[in-house]
């Protein structure tokens, strides 16, 4: 059979960016043999309209089945002042969670022609390529016990870091493995020096990678210095695993370093299904930007590079994803530029779907 591919569209710019990898996949069957088994649904605010939920049951089923989902982005003022048990995000929050995506990966690569977009200099950035890998079900955002509670005449504000070492050990599982599929080098962040938890992380990181990793390097940093390392000399890094808290800001600041939010994919990762390939949902960082939605100005690389991401960890296409990030170098060396990535001179600007014709355009020269 075909692998199979579930697509969420979702809202705002979300099935604007999806055209232009419906492109993409399309030209993948014609020209490469590689025919996906596509099917469509709604989540968001576009399936709160249709069902009243954000999220279906049969599209919840229909993603527990598929290979990969791919999803572009929930949300808008339409949606602003609904109850909180149907916001589009819970749509997104209850994927993740019956999916139990663990592992969030947040690639931050600069392509060259991009280099004077990022917050540092040329040098620093140009040809970077890091992982981070968040552990995104636990930690200190679901820690009990949690809330605020009345302590004598004052209120207190609770959350609690809490990690077992299976958690922590199936996050650095899947960082070692990428760490295989790239340049084989794994940097683990925590805070031993104040954590409890940070000890453990540390312990059972280096624990998995003695039994089953040793042909990795690995190396562990404070994340502080972590966030210091990042900026000062971010080539250092190959694939960075830290838990959720950390993760959540370390991956926001990593995305600085390669300038727009058009650009960054993602994927998030569970445990292994029947045929050995994890659970798995690619998607955009981006949210679905209602202040360009309908005007042809998103820029649909960052989806596109989420379905890259697909071929490489979900359907063992590793060569294609290479060729579709290539083609996505080529046209950005070519100078051609949606509206985010606007400023330099002699730069062509073109439209969402001007972009995805020449990435396809790019492909079939490749
Ligand atoms: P946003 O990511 O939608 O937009 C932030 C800024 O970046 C805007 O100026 C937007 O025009 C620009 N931008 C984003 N993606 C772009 C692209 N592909 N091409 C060109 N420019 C792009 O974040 P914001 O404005 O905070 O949230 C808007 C809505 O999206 C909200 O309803 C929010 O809840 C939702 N959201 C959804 C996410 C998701 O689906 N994963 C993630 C973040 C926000
Ligand atoms: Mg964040």
């Amino acid at each position: 059979p075909n692998p199979s591919l579930l697509i969420l569209s979702g809202d705002g710019i979300g099935p604007e960016v999806m055209a232009e990898v419906r492109k993409v996949i399309g030209w993948y069957g014609a020209k490469r043999d590689l025919v996906f088994d596509v099917s469509e649904d709604l989540v968001g605010g576009a399936a709160y309209d249709a069902h009243g939920t954000p999220l279906h049951d049969d599209t919840m089923t229909r993603a527990q089945e598929v290979d990969a989902v791919l999803l572009g982005a929930v949300g808008g003022p339409k949606y602003d002042d609904l109850d909180f048990s149907v916001k589009p995000e819970r749509g997104l929050l209850r994927l993740r969670k019956e999916m139990d995506l663990f592992a969030n990966l947040r690639p931050a690569q600069c392509f060259d022609a991009l280099a004077d977009f990022s917050s540092l200099k040329r040098d620093v950035v140009a040809g970077l390529d890091i992982m981070i890998v968040r552990e995104l079900t636990s930690g200190i955002y679901f820690g009990e016990p949690r809330g605020i509670i009345e302590d004598g005449n004052e209120r207190v504000g609770i959350n609690t870091q809490r990690y077992t070492e299976s958690e922590i050990d199936r996050a650095a599982r899947s960082a070692f493995e990428l760490a295989r599929k790239r340049r084989n080098k794994v940097c683990s962040m925590e805070k031993a020096n104040v954590m409890e938890s940070g000890i453990l992380w540390r312990e059972i990181v280096q624990k998995v990678h003695d039994e089953d990793y040793p042909d990795v390097e690995l190396s562990h940093m404070y994340a502080d210095n972590g966030a210091m390392q990042l900026v000062r000399a971010p080539k250092q890094f190959d694939v960075i695993v830290t838990d959720n808290l950390f993760g959540d800001i370390l991956s926001d600041c990593a995305a600085m370093l390669t300038g727009s939010l058009g650009m960054l994919p993602s994927a998030s990762l569970g445990a292994p299904m029947a045929n050995g390939r994890p659970k798995a949902l690619y998607e955009p960082v981006h949210g679905s930007a209602p202040d360009i939605a309908g005007q042809g100005k998103a820029n649909p690389i960052a989806c596109i590079l989420s379905f890259a991401m697909a071929l490489r960890y979900s359907f063992d296409q590793g060569a294609e994803a290479d060729r579709l990030e290539a083609a996505v170098e080529q046209v950005l060396a070519d100078g051609l530029r949606t509206a985010d990535l606007l400023g330099e001179e002699g730069a062509t600007p073109v439209s969402t779907s001007g972009m995805g014709d020449a990435i396809v355009a790019a492909l079939d020269a490749s």
